[in-house]
């Protein structure tokens, strides 16, 4: 910010009453604006307890119908304002605005920031000409826990995995700068640790430890505040026992001084107030104070600073400046994105100019392409042109697989599977209980070269409160595999989902093919990997583990005092299960390809290095095949002998590089310092000389290793 600016925004602010300060940090729903508050004072507002005079204080608005809408509320509210500070129109844009993109845990899959930056630029372009100017987006809540909805909305289990795609969220929503009209600011989300929910009930408490706390879960939102995030959300759960939405050490401490972040705190919905039920606050009056002093400047869907913070700085309970400073950093991010200048900046009425344009509709196509994730395949896949297939399961026909968090999403935009597969179908019944199907049906799938199973999770089982026990396929799904097993046909398993799911039931399909929630385009993308036009390349960015009972399983989880070896170990003192393998279903970075691809040669340029030093690793990889196609190089590291336990493995590093049919490369990777340096639990970076090991492969569970010893400096 310029002096200039500076100074010109502290004159703003000193003209501003207590109350129109207060009012900047309220955020309520557009309709308070534009309905009539007479009829309404009998519902919500009530309920809120603002009058008119506190609503047209407001500093911002949560969620918009559309351009048309955003443009009435600010013209009403302007209007009405005393000083003219434009509304700031907030909403959740999360893996699209009309144009949909696959959900975040599949576009984690890719393992490609930059089509994620690709995503997110257009998401903005979109949501900006709508009226909207911050998303809260991303979510960078690591998850180990498949149970909890909303792992669909994050980048799944690893924090460097997490952290490189927050980052390219952030900078494809600002693109050329915030106060372009086809910017949107980022709020990264949920600070901190919500991820970590307890048995992945969702809300549930949370218990860290400072170790993990430092080493794994923060990390993503920095990086995500290091790519330039102006708003940061708290999380509903608690922290050490407080709420994340008052907790100093969180909003003050670690965000402030240790930061040295000035992004806008904002509460999640209704989180404030909710510091009464968590049991912290007796009545809303302690609530705003407990807010403000901790260090929250927005107070999303609930009023308690609206109704009591006046009366706390009257009374000399809380210090004006606490307030002046949350206001300031409210107008600073209005002023930057240059609403002062222009309040409806990019807004285009029209609304068709920006919107689902082709080539818009194209990237959400591509994206989709790199989303999917193929875990199975003996061969049966790619499909020849001509095969006949039978088409069966729920997914055969449904249009509901956009995903969830796609508020603005059309669902009559898309095709279904059926009508994309139509040229090749002998059969197609979207029944998804296995005895529905008749002696005529199956004399009809005899017909076929090929049964497609369709199936998985309705789209509305995951997202936020959408916690489940049962992980596994709903309503036995997975029995309809027993009619192309029985007719003696191969079978290709679709499988749709927004989390990890227990899926053994169906791993002996002859393909199956993780397809998540793809996006507007996902039935074209589907189609287009089952006939080899396009070969899958995503990679599991989440374990998927055999059973519920393995929950939490990850694979950079420490090695223990008495690891289990595998199964000639026979140790009964290890640590291990009696009745199942320790091992998951299928482990993180995980993913075939229609390419064999083989590493060998796994070298470094020095087996030893001091911390002034960089070496190479370098591998050779080959496709043994006659397709093209991409890969995911992944290195990961091992610290032997260090101050504290370390993690079996850690990604440190990946590349997704393109090969032609039968090509071979040598893929390269610089480690340095950095790579071998941890987080301590008191938050320090530090590295400890000794044995390393590198590991590189096309998945956390399959790779080549090497040793490296890190060396003093010689002094
Ligand atoms: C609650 C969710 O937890 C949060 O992620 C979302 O941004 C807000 N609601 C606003 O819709």
């Amino acid at each position: 910010m310029s002096e200039k600016n500076d100074l010109s925004l502290k004159e703003l602010l000193d003209k501003l009453t207590i109350k129109e300060k207060v009012g900047q940090l309220l955020q309520i729903a557009p309709f308070l604006f534009i309905k009539d508050l007479k009829v309404e004072v009998a519902g919500h507002v009530r309920n809120l307890k603002l009058d008119e005079e506190k609503i047209f204080c407001a500093g911002s608005v949560l969620g918009i119908g559309s351009p048309k809408e955003m443009i009435a509320v600010q013209k009403k509210y302007l209007a009405k304002s005393r000083h003219k500070i434009p509304l700031l129109f907030m909403a959740d844009v999360i893996h699209g605005y009309k144009s949909i993109f696959p959900v975040p845990i599949a576009l984690a899959s890719s393992f490609n920031p930059k089509m994620a930056e690709i995503t997110a630029r257009i998401s903005a372009v979109e949501a900006s000409s709508c009226g909207i100017n911050v998303t809260f987006s991303p979510m960078v809540d690591l998850s180990r826990d498949p149970r909890w909805g909303r792992v669909m909305e994050g980048f799944g289990e690893d924090p460097y995995l997490i952290s490189k795609m927050g980052k390219a969220m952030v900078k494809g929503y600002m693109g050329d700068g915030l106060d372009k009209s086809n910017s949107l600011a980022s709020c990264v989300k949920h600070f901190a640790g919500y991820g970590a929910a307890i048995a992945g009930r969702d809300y549930n408490t949370v218990d860290l430890s400072r170790l993990a706390l430092y080493s794994e879960y923060l990390p993503p939102y920095k990086a995500a505040i290091d790519a330039g995030a102006r708003l940061i959300m708290t999380a509903f759960n608690t922290i050490d026992g407080v709420p994340s939405t008052v907790n100093s050490f969180l909003l003050r401490t670690i965000l402030r001084d240790k930061w040295h972040c000035n992004a806008v705190t904002i509460s999640d919905f209704d989180s404030l107030r909710q510091i009464i039920t968590h049991g912290v606050a007796k009545d809303t009056e302690e609530v705003a104070y407990k807010g403000i002093t901790n260090g929250l400047d927005i107070e999303m869907a609930s009023s308690t600073y609206a109704n009591h913070l006046e009366d706390l700085i009257n009374r000399s309970l809380v210090d004006i400046k606490l307030l002046d400073e949350a206001v300031l950093r409210i107008l600073d991010l209005k002023k930057d994105l240059g609403l002062f200048d222009n309040p409806y900046k990019g807004v285009d009425e029209i609304e068709d100019n920006n919107i689902l344009t082709k080539d818009n509709l194209n990237k959400t196509l591509e994206t989709a392409y790199e989303s999917m994730v193929l875990l199975e395949n003996d061969g049966v896949l790619p499909l020849n042109k001509n095969v006949k297939i039978a088409l069966i399961g729920p997914y055969a026909t449904s249009r509901s697989i956009i995903g969830p968090w796609s508020w603005h999403g059309s669902r009559d935009t898309h095709k279904c599977l059926e009508e994309v597969l139509r040229d090749n179908l002998v059969f197609c019944k979207d029944e998804e209980d296995v005895s529905k199907y008749t002696e005529s049906d199956l004399e009809k799938i005899k017909q076929a070269d090929v049964v497609i199973l369709a199936i998985g999770e309705p789209d509305w089982l995951s997202g936020e409160a959408h916690s489940r026990t049962d992980i596994t396929i709903p309503n036995n799904q997975d029995r309809l595999l027993t009619i192309s097993k029985e007719l003696g046909i191969p079978s290709v398993v679709l499988l749709f989902n927004g989390r990890p799911l227990i899926i053994d039931s169906i791993k002996s399909s002859n393909a199956l093919l993780e397809c998540w929630f793809l996006g507007s385009e996902s039935s074209t993308a589907i189609k287009d990997v089952l006939f080899g036009k396009i070969n899958p390349s995503g990679k599991l960015p989440m374990t998927f583990p055999r059973s519920v009972g393995q929950i939490p399983i990850y694979y950079n989880h420490l090695n223990t005092g008495r690891p289990y070896l595998g199964e000639n170990d026979h140790n009964q003192y290890v640590s291990k299960y009696l009745d199942s393998p320790n091992t998951p279903l299928y482990s993180f970075g995980y993913g075939l390809s229609y390419c064999k691809f083989e590493y060998s040669n796994l070298q470094l340029t020095k087996n030893t290095m001091n911390p002034k030093e960089s070496i190479t690793a370098s591998v050779e990889v080959k496709n043994n095949s006659d397709y093209a196609g991409y890969e995911v190089v992944q290195l990961y590291i091992k610290d032997h002998f260090a101050r504290i336990s370390r993690p079996v493995k850690e990604l440190k590093n990946f590349k997704k590089i393109h090969f032609l049919a039968n090509e071979k490369k040598i893929i390269d990777f610089i480690i340095s310092i950095k790579d071998l340096t941890y987080i301590t639990e008191t938050d320090n970076e530090v590295y400890d000389s000794g044995s390393f090991s590198v590991m590189i492969g096309g998945s956390s569970d399959h790779t080549l290793i090497k040793d490296l010893e890190l060396v003093k400096e010689l002094s």
